[in-house]
């Protein structure tokens, strides 16, 4: 039979759809950038599943990794700070006295840190469970979470999610999704989902962070694990989902001018703000592909990721001339 995990309510949910107007067209937004402030965007999603199982398991500790700008660490450490539990993230960049963005806020909640080159955070998993291992023999728990929290059992928060917008009616209009991926859960979960759900529906995803080949590959695995895991009566079908390549080219951490020109014009259409790292790369993409004279029929997911902004508040400013 059918397993469904349980989940700690944290997040602000059913999260409002919007229509929105831009450049004379519209199309239809999902604002998971409001499911909460400190614990904004996509990831909180997940957490209310894997925090559930932290909490069960009376852990000390949350362990979870992602790079120095992580949305998703900066959202476990606050939510697990509503529930008691501490943090210790694993960041893949530099330490800053200076730091801006997800790492201030990091600092002000008093996580602890180890900060990673890049050759190591390709073994993130194993040196945190090598971290967990020396805490348990001072007597304290751990609970690892890994990068963006996808795990079988995170993806759940975006199974959960197309159920949410299905009871949104959203489906009536929209027979695909896009949104961005970075390890891939989000992605699993909608792909999930939508079997799930019996929505005929096409996912698009736009790669930051890997490769293509590499990240359908890693969405289809933690797919295939949670249907293994949950007893799921679906089958994967891979041609719901398509990789938008192409669209990350000046790398995870950065973004190119012709984006950020993009994401100037839409905040001053619209009053939405995109993220340098995934929102601004993805809406790039919607906006090359899915935005003609009609109503567009592919919603776009705003996962949020403000806090990276500031992260990148001269470029932001620079190529508009607002500042020397
Ligand atoms: C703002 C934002 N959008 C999208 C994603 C991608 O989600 P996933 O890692 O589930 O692919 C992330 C990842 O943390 C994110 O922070």
């Amino acid at each position: 039979m059918l397993i469904i995990p349980k989940r700690i309510s944290l997040a602000n949910i059913p999260t409002p759809i919007q229509k929105i107007s831009f450049e004379g067209k519209s199309f239809y937004l999902k604002r998971d950038d409001f499911t909460g402030m400190e614990t904004s965007g996509n990831k909180i999603r997940k957490l209310e599943y894997l925090l559930y199982q932290a909490k069960k398991e009376k852990t000390d500790y949350v362990f979870t990794c992602g790079g120095e700008q992580s949305n998703h660490a900066r959202a476990t450490a606050f939510a697990a700070a509503s529930l008691g539990i501490k943090s210790k993230l694993f960041l893949w960049g530099k330490n800053s006295s200076s730091a801006d963005g997800n790492l201030f806020l990091d600092k002000v909640l008093g996580c602890e840190f180890r900060f990673l080159s890049k050759n190591e955070f390709g073994n993130a998993n194993a040196i945190m469970a090598e971290e967990k291992i020396s805490l348990e023999k001072k007597g304290k728990k751990v609970f690892l979470i890994p990068e963006g929290g996808s795990s079988p059992l995170g993806i759940w928060g975006y199974i959960h999610a197309i159920e949410e917008m299905q009871n949104q009616n959203i489906f009536k209009h929209c027979n695909s999704i896009l949104t961005a991926s970075g390890s891939g859960g989000t992605t699993a979960g909608l792909l999930v989902g939508s079997l799930l759900f019996k929505q005929n529906l096409k996912i698009f995803v736009v790669n930051v962070l890997y490769p293509k080949d590499e990240i359908k590959n890693k969405i289809l695995f933690l797919a295939e694990q949670a249907i293994k895991d949950f007893r799921l009566q679906i089958k994967l079908d891979e041609k719901r989902l398509e990789i938008l390549d192409g669209y990350s080219k000046e790398g995870y951490k950065h973004i190119s001018d012709d984006k950020l020109s993009l994401i100037k014009k839409f905040a001053r259409h619209t009053g939405i703000i995109l993220d340098p790292a995934y929102t601004g790369k993805a809406f790039k993409a919607y906006h090359d592909n899915f935005l003609s004279g009609k109503t567009s029929k592919t919603l776009f997911v705003h996962t949020g990721g403000l806090y990276g902004v500031f992260s990148k508040r001269k470029k932001y400013l620079l190529n508009s001339g607002e500042i020397k």
